[in-house]
């Protein structure tokens, strides 16, 4: 392991002036020019029983895929080559999945940002050996929100996520639909997960000697392919944006640098647009941007070098100073009229916990969390069902990190005692921490007690999550002990 230096201190999250045109070095092209298509996940097809379970089938596989143009690369897919189509589910509605594996590795399906029984969660205790099913099924319970599902199999996250494995799920519900908001799929409303990899010369997936920031990739693809562009048709956009990358950061902003409204985090809507010329996004985050077009023109999503690096050593070597353009955005000659966007979006209700003081805290250095790495055998704390904790979370580290909880979507209280800037008041599931900074995050645990099988809490940069920065956590009814967990050679089958 590369050498530490001790902790950080009192490094505060300095707001930096947007720089565009300020001597950066000129982006990285969109490959080829950014002249294909890009490709936009099929909704996947759905049919809802007389018992009112609205049923999906996922079937990982692997495939080729042409990422970059002429080449058929290896890779993995939900039905289709590479990525998976998007889910969508309606609030209150009851969802039941039939998924087979057939990689030839023992994989699994996490969905992430999902309130949803331990046992269906998807993590590394739920694998799916190769040829075998696997069929969870819960109730939507959250709001509407731009989700995801990716593999999480111990130790082989990063690798399965960087085959391809990794799709939207997107939650509807009623305040969502009367807001006026782009929301026609494929037209004005565009998934889009952002990625980066790296090519043999023979058009594989170069998977060789992670950095300690894990694979970092030189070249970007959208939705799966290499040198895309999206024609666009109408005034505004909203774009949902996942960062599903293994350790790289995005600084998202318009090559022009004007100004775009992020409407959603993780977890849902915001109270309101916040106007912003960048937003910077970690690997598992997910953002809701609307943009405005002008007719006729081609403009450059583009990434700038991530300004949050107080503190982080060797920044370049983690491709905090890379500028690509990610996606060539061309607005047709006459675009179609959209609505203004509204004042106000959902409101927020702060969740209170009985004492702002920290249940608990969670040290972030080298692959650790606390001083422990992950131990599939070791539950590591367990927590009273109907109960709002605070968790103190520090980045102890000159190594970036981030930091993400299963089943619930949590409010940042502070970061270095501060309250969040407006574009970290929303939902988050997933929060980028900043080398020597604390961030103090309120969570509410509801509903799905069980004594058997944890949730994961963890670093979401994929090779720290494999190196073992992760830990477990039960949720328990009063009175509950914890049972004994099955050790890890059952897969189940169906
Ligand atoms: Cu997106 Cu535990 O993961
Ligand atoms: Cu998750
Ligand atoms: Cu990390």
């Amino acid at each position: 392991m590369a050498s530490r230096r001790g902790f950080l201190t009192g490094l505060a999250l300095a707001p930096v002036a947007f720089a565009v045109g300020c001597g950066l070095p000129e982006p990285t092209g969109i490959p080829g020019g950014g002249s294909r298509p890009l490709p936009i996940p099929p909704l996947a097809p759905s049919t809802v029983g007389d018992d009112g379970v609205r049923r999906f089938t996922l079937r990982a596989h692997s495939a080729t895929t042409e990422i970059l143009r002429g080449k058929h690369t290896p890779t993995w897919g939900y039905n289709g080559s590479v990525l998976g189509p998007t889910l969508r589910a309606r609030v209150g509605e009851q969802v039941g999945f039939t998924i087979t594996n057939d990689t030839p590795e023992p994989t699994s399906v996490h969905w992430h940002g999902m309130h949803v029984p331990a046992e269906f969660d998807g993590g590394p205790h739920q694998m799916i050996a190769p040829g075998a099913q696997w069929a969870p099924h819960w109730t939507i319970r959250q709001q509407a929100a731009t989700l995801w599902y990716h593999p999480h199999p111990h130790g082989a996250t990063e690798k399965h996520v960087y085959r391809g494995l990794a799709g939207f799920f997107l939650i509807d519900d009623e305040s969502a639909d009367t807001l006026d908001l782009p929301k026609d799929y494929g037209v004005d409303d565009i998934p889009l997960v952002i990625q980066d990899r790296r090519f043999a010369a023979n058009g594989t997936l170069d998977e060789s000697d992670p950095t300690d920031i894990g694979l970092l990739g030189d070249t970007i693809v959208t939705n799966g392919i290499a040198g895309a562009h999206l024609d666009l048709s109408t005034e505004r956009v909203r774009l949902r944006i996942l960062n599903g990358s293994s350790g790289r950061l995005y600084n998202l902003a318009l090559a022009d640098g004007r100004t775009f409204d992020l409407i959603a985090t993780d977890g849902g809507l915001l109270t309101e647009p916040v106007a912003l010329q960048q937003i910077q996004l970690s690997p598992g985050e997910r953002v809701e941007l609307v943009l405005t077009m002008r007719p006729g023109e081609k403009l450059a999503l583009r990434s700038l070098p991530i300004t949050e690096r107080a503190g982080i050593d060797r920044a370049t070597e983690f491709g905090f100073d890379d500028t690509f353009d990610i996606l060539e955005l061309r607005a047709a000659r006459a675009l179609r009229r959209s609505a203004a966007l509204p004042a106000a979006l959902v409101p927020i209700r702060p969740l209170t916990a009985v004492s702002t003081e920290p249940t608990r805290t969670f040290d972030l250095q080298w692959f650790m969390i606390n001083g422990r790495r992950m131990d599939m055998n070791r539950i590591d704390m367990t927590i009273p069902v109907d109960t709002t904790e605070v968790w103190s979370v520090r980045n102890n580290d000159n190594w970036p990190h981030n930091f993400h909880v299963h089943d619930v979507q949590f409010q940042i209280l502070a970061i270095n005692g501060t309250p969040p800037p407006p574009a970290l008041a929303g939902w988050k599931d997933t929060v980028y921490t900043g080398s020597g900074s604390t961030y103090t995050l309120a969570m509410r645990f509801t509903e799905y007690t069980d004594p058997t099988y944890p949730y994961m809490y963890h670093c979401h940069l994929l090779h720290h999550e494999d190196q073992g920065m992760m830990g477990q956590f039960l949720m328990l009814a009063p009175g509950q002990q914890p049972a004994p967990m099955p050790m890890m050679a059952g897969h189940e089958t169906s």
